[in-house]
Parts: C-alpha cells; structure tokens; sequence
C-alpha cells in the first residue's frame, strides 16, 4: 500500500535538499569551538581541527596541525572558517607559531587550490591594543607595537585581510564562562599577588557571547570588518583581584607593591552592539561570577 501523500513531510525534504546549512571549520577547536559547536549546531554543520583527540566532541573532529597539508579538502568543505588556535605556552616562538605561521599556511592553501570562503573569522585579542594608549579604545585606533607578543597578533591580522579572504576580527578581552572559569583556582594557588594589583583596567567576555557575534557576522553576511569584543564592565586590575578575593574568601599574597600604570585604557565594544546588533547574554563579568560562585 503506498503511503499517503505527506505535504509536511515533503516540505521538509525539499528545505534540507535545497538548503544545506552552512558549514564552519574551525581551526584550534577548544573551549570556544566547542562552545560555538554547541550553542548554535541547530544553524550550521560543523568541524573542528586540533591536533590531539578529545572525548565527546560536540561535533566531527580531525586530528591534525592547522598547517598540516591534509587541511585542503576541510578548507574546501567550508563555507566559512573561524581562527582560533590558542598556544600552549606563552614565548614569543609558540605564539608566532601558532597565529601567524598557521595563519600564513592557511591563507596560502586557500591561494594555493583556489579555495574561496564566504568568510574567514579570526579571533584575534584587545592584546592588539597598546598598553599605553589611552582613553576609549575603538575599533579605528592605530596599532602602535610595543610588544613582540602584540606584534605577532597584529601581523596575524594583516596576514588574514592582504590574503583577500573575506575577513571579519574578533578582538577578544579575557574569556570567560562555562569551562574557562580559573580565576578561584590561580587565586588558591597563590598565582595572584599584590604585585599584580595595578590600576589598569581589564576587559572580559563571555565565551557564548563571542558564540553569539559569530553567528551574527555570519547570518548578516558582514566582511571586512573589524569589532572589539569586551562586556560592559571595564573594571581596574587591583578591584578585580579584590573581588575575587572577597568573593571566594581567599587572600592575595602580599609580595610587594604593584607598578604605576600612567594610561586609562577602556575598550569600547559599541561597534559590536550597534554594527552587529550583539545582545550580550553576560554583561558584567563580576555579576557572573557572583551568581556561579552562589551556585555551586
Ligand atoms: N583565553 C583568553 O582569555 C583569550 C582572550 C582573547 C582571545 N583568545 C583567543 O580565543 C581563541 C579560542 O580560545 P579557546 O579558549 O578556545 O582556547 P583553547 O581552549 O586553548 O583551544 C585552542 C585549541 O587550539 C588547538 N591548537 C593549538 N595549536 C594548534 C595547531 N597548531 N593545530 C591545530 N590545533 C591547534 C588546541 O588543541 P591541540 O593542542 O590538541 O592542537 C586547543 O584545543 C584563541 O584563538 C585565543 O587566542 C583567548
């Protein structure tokens, strides 16, 4: 008996036939590829790329070096890339490695085979900045080197726009959230001195909210932009550090005084509020941390 005709069932079937969800690799998959994985595996295909396996990955995984030659068929699979290797150690080698000489071997596969994106996303950081800038920092400040480290991530963001690839830069602050919270832990660990409570202000971001500002760059088609990714609470080193300590009831060992800082330096993420149209689901990162620590 042939089954009766289902105009639901069929709607179905010719939605998923004619239009594939659009498929990300992400090169260095971790806590953010797996949080991007996760939050919005409803609206594109993934796979990741690392060199070691993990259990349980949220979706496929190859094991290989971002730089590895094998990489060609999985750029040609995707239809936009996201950049976000992160060095396991924090010398200027490793760092160089791991952003620029990846970036680079990447960018000259695509030229290489002919690969073209829609978009290739890189998660670059508020290190780009520098230190002794001044005032609001937004997206059109000029990128003075100061640092070798600063160095690399400004030449790795270069790499990627000269290359021609469709670019969008996600300057990142200090991420946070499920999984990336070591705060209670380098405080315990006495890793947090008085030394290190100057009066320059840090900038964080919630893991899903940088999630969230992919998506977004993605389903509104934007490139060749640039947009700094921070929450709303710029807040001073030392009233960070002493809101930890207060908060989990740890002290800060007292090994001497801290360093002046001479400079304000206060990120602005309003591109990403109103070029974007980011919502951030974490405004404030001491609010977070309050509401985990009462939690657990
Ligand atoms: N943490 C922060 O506060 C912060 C701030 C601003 C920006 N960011 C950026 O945010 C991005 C995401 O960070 P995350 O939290 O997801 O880092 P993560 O959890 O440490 O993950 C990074 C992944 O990159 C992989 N990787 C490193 N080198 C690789 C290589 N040569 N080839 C293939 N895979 C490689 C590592 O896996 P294997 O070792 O198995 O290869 C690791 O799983 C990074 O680009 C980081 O620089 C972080």
């Amino acid at each position: 008996m042939p089954r009766p005709y289902n105009l639901r069932e069929r709607c179905v079937t010719f939605d998923v036939v004619t239009h594939p969800l659009p498929k990300i690799l992400i090169l260095g998959f971790g806590a953010l590829g797996a949080a991007l994985a996760r939050r919005h595996g409803a609206r594109y295909a993934f796979r990741g790329v690392k060199r070691t396996p993990i259990a349980s990955p949220p979706c496929p995984v190859v094991t290989m070096p971002i730089a590895d030659d094998g990489l060609v068929p999985h750029l040609a699979w995707a239809d936009h890339i996201v950049f976000c290797p992160a060095p396991a150690a924090s010398n200027p080698e490793t760092y160089r490695a791991t952003y620029l000489d990846n970036m680079a071997a990447v960018t000259a596969r695509m030229a290489e085979h002919a690969i073209t994106l829609r978009s290739g996303i890189l998660i670059s950081s508020t290190g780009v900045y520098p230190e002794s800038g001044d005032a609001s920092i937004d997206e059109t400040r000029d990128l003075m080197v100061e640092t070798e480290r600063q160095g690399v991530l400004v030449q790795t963001e270069h790499a990627l726009i000269d290359s021609g690839v469709p670019y969008v830069i996600f300057r990142c602050g200090g991420l946070y959230g499920e999984r990336r919270d070591t705060f209670r832990a380098r405080l315990a660990e006495g890793r947090i001195t008085t030394a290190m409570l100057s009066r320059q202000f840090v900038h964080f971001i919630h893991i899903n909210d940088v999630c969230d500002a992919i998506d977004l760059a993605i389903r509104r088609g934007i490139v060749g932009e640039i947009f700094n990714l921070v929450d709303d609470s710029p807040i001073r080193r030392v009233e960070f550090y002493r809101f930890l300590s207060a908060l989990y009831g740890i002290p800060i060992p007292d090994v001497g005084p801290t360093p002046a800082v001479v400079r304000d330096r206060v990120i602005s993420n309003a591109k990403a509020k109103s070029r974007l149209g980011l919502t951030l689901s974490s405004p404030r990162i001491t609010d977070y941390l309050r509401a985990s620590a009462s939690a657990s």
